[in-house]
């Protein structure tokens, strides 16, 4: 079986597009976000990530990256699993955590979002 690799376009379950430009020889991932929601009232733009994934010989790696919104207060962070099934079809499979603006530290118990999401290859 071949190796999944994060390297590519990719789409989740909410038509977000994201884009990993580069994984180094040391595993830290680079690359872009188009969010297809928002929890802002702003214009959504592309967003750079930066994370790492891990680089031994394993088929299915597992990476993580944070995702600093270039048009919110917001910042997420996503960690995941590369599968690739017996088709090679490949897949990321992830959680992540979003971590609002708060107003105040009285606000802190509202300000942290989770979910999932699972990404295919565009
Ligand atoms: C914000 O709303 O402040 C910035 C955009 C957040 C988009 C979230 S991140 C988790 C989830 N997965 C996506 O692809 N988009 C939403």
């Amino acid at each position: 079986n071949d190796k999944c690799s994060l390297i590519g376009r990719w789409q989740n379950d909410l038509g977000s597009e994201m884009n990993i430009t580069a994984v180094n020889n040391v595993g830290k991932i680079f690359g872009t976000y188009l969010t297809k929601v928002t929890s802002s009232d702003k214009p959504i733009s592309e967003s750079p990530l930066r994370g790492s994934q891990q680089m031994g010989d394993q088929e299915h790696p597992t990476f993580g990256f944070t995702v600093t919104w270039s048009f919110s207060d917001s910042t997420t962070v996503f960690v995941g699993q590369c599968f690739v099934d017996d088709k090679g079809k490949e897949t990321l499979q992830t959680m992540w955590l979003l971590r609002k603006k708060a107003d105040s530290s009285q606000d802190n118990w509202k300000a942290t979002l989770v979910g999932t999401n699972l990404f295919t290859r565009v």
